[in-house]
């Protein structure tokens, strides 16, 4: 079975934003795009319908154009659509299939520009995370459309008996729903759905409400590269209104969703109890994540490392960084040098080069963090927190904050945003470290920073997260580099970007032929 890439691989290349030269047609498109507004609808076959809801700027609560709540008939089409044109998408086969998804891969790159531009006024990713956002929705194709090629295309020949004949083979499985979120609007979003058109699905497509433009582009110009409209069907509107008609219908065949653990939860009760086949739910989640620092560890690399992974993309990352065990002896050091860095952050406008901050994704998740510091402000020693003077009038922008608590599990859920808790531990207590993070239940990301020969390795056995990171940061899986996902409360698998991801998109069929 299955496993390693046995085709050439490469990864989509970026560019030196510091070089004026290089960074003048991005900057002239987002300029450019200043003030413009976007429709997400209508695509007609395709779906989507009346675009009419409002979707908002985060960085300034301007509109950047409307949306459709496509209703439960027009779902109800989608999918009848969608399964009578699936098994001739299927037949086509993985070499087809891929030719066609690469054509995708190069429509990104020719539209990188107008797309990070999209994403930066749309999601308020800062340009930086709107660059490498583009290039891992590349690599998703490339990487997916390679897999359809190794393994949608002629049957694994299997041993047998004399005069019988095995051979098995993968198809695809029927209609399968693809829900992303806001966050990756565009790289989660194609990884989903490349991956389930790869593998020989039919696709409904439903983004996050936050970020439902950048996703329609992406559809357009899927379908311009060739996938028939009738195959990918982009479903946009809230998770209220069209969750229902979406997940209940008989013909579901699977699901892909990345998102909140309990959302996931809900949808898989729910897929158990609708009418039709029994399905598949992969599901990306939330994670509680911890870097572990002990007293070998090197303090400016761990510093830079921590930024990285606990403030940019404004914390909205699901491996982003929340928990940082320090170990006693170093952390005075070590936080005041960190304490130094946050004051250099800079929060505002994503559009510009030099922001590092750029607003969280709305209203709701404003509130939810600054309700947790309100709660931390009583139960936690604060280290550091932005100054408040200097954050934007307006738009949902949330100063990084550091606080010190004493226990992992004081945190019930994930925080998702630049909020960075500090546990300070003793040489002896790294066994209790370990229990504690395990005893999150989730298992997404993890780091350690240490330099004692023989620790990584006997760490990494015994604590439960899909991906471990060792003196490094703890974000930015690279497709086909870092295979991404999570356990436990994190999610099911198959890890994105792995060379196991698409084999859960599909059916298995064994020929066997007594010759
Ligand atoms: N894949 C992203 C990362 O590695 C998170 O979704 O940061």
């Amino acid at each position: 079975y299955i496993g390693h890439e046995t085709l050439p691989r490469k990864n989509s290349h970026g560019f030196e934003l510091t070089d004026p030269i290089a960074f003048a047609p991005l900057k002239q498109m987002v300029e450019a795009s200043a003030g413009k507004t976007w429709s997400g609808g209508p695509i007609v076959d395709g779906i989507a319908g009346k675009a009419d809801l409002a979707v908002l700027n985060p960085a300034t609560g301007e509109v950047v154009g409307h949306t459709a709540n496509t209703d439960a008939a027009l779902i109800d089409k989608a999918f009848t659509s969608a399964a009578e044109h699936q098994r001739a998408w299927n037949r086509l086969g993985g070499e087809a299939r891929a030719k066609i998804l690469d054509k995708v891969a190069d429509l990104y790159e020719q539209h990188l520009n107008e797309l990070v531009a999209m994403i930066c006024r749309e999601a308020g990713r800062t340009l930086n995370d709107g660059i490498s956002e583009v290039r891992e929705a590349v690599d998703f194709c490339r990487y997916y459309a390679n897999g359809a090629r190794q393994h949608f295309g002629e049957p694994t020949i299997l041993p047998g008996p004399t005069g019988e004949s095995n051979e098995l083979s993968l198809c695809g499985r029927g209609v399968f729903v693809c829900i992303s979120p806001w966050n990756f609007p565009l790289a989660i979003f194609t990884g989903q759905v490349v991956a389930a058109l790869a593998a020989g699905n039919a696709v409904l497509a439903k983004p996050a409400e936050q970020t439902p433009l950048i996703a329609a582009r992406a559809v357009q110009l899927m379908h311009e590269a060739g996938i028939p409209q009738k195959v990918l069907h982009l479903i946009t509107g809230t998770g209220a209104a069209i969750g229902k008609p979406l997940l209940d219908h008989p013909r579901v065949a699977g699901v892909a969703f990345t998102g909140s653990t309990e959302t996931a939860k809900h949808i898989n009760m729910q897929l158990a109890a609708k009418d039709g086949p029994i399905v598949p739910l992969i599901a990306e989640t939330g994670g509680q994540n911890v870097m572990i620092v002990d007293s070998t560890a090197l303090p400016e690399q761990v510093v830079d490392d921590v930024i990285q992974s606990a403030f940019l993309s404004a914390g909205q990352r699901c491996s982003a960084l929340r928990v940082l065990c320090v170990q006693d002896v170093i952390a005075d050091n070590l936080l005041n040098m960190l304490k130094g860095a946050c004051e250099e952050l800079v929060l505002g406008d994503p559009s510009k080069l030099e922001t590092d901050i750029g607003p969280v994704i709305d209203e709701k998740a404003l509130g939810l963090l600054e309700k947790h510091r309100e709660r931390m402000s009583s139960e936690a020693n604060p280290l550091f927190a932005f100054d408040e003077n200097k954050r934007p009038q307006h738009g949902t922008f949330f100063g990084p904050q550091v606080v010190e608590i004493t226990d992992i599990n004081l945190l019930k859920r994930e925080v998702f945003g630049p909020f960075l808790h500090v546990v300070r531990f003793k040489a002896e207590e790294l066994e209790d470290v370990i229990h504690s993070i395990n005893a999150t239940g989730y298992g997404l990301t993890f780091g350690l920073h240490s330099r004692i020969e023989g620790r990584a390795g006997a760490i990494f056995k015994r604590i439960d997260a899909g991906n471990c990171y060792i003196n490094r940061d703890m974000v930015g899986a690279v497709v086909g580099v870092n295979p991404f996902g999570g356990m436990g409360l994190s999610g099911t698998g198959p890890k994105a970007g792995g060379p196991h991801y698409l084999f859960r998109f599909a059916n298995e069929k064994t020929k066997t032929v007594n010759t």
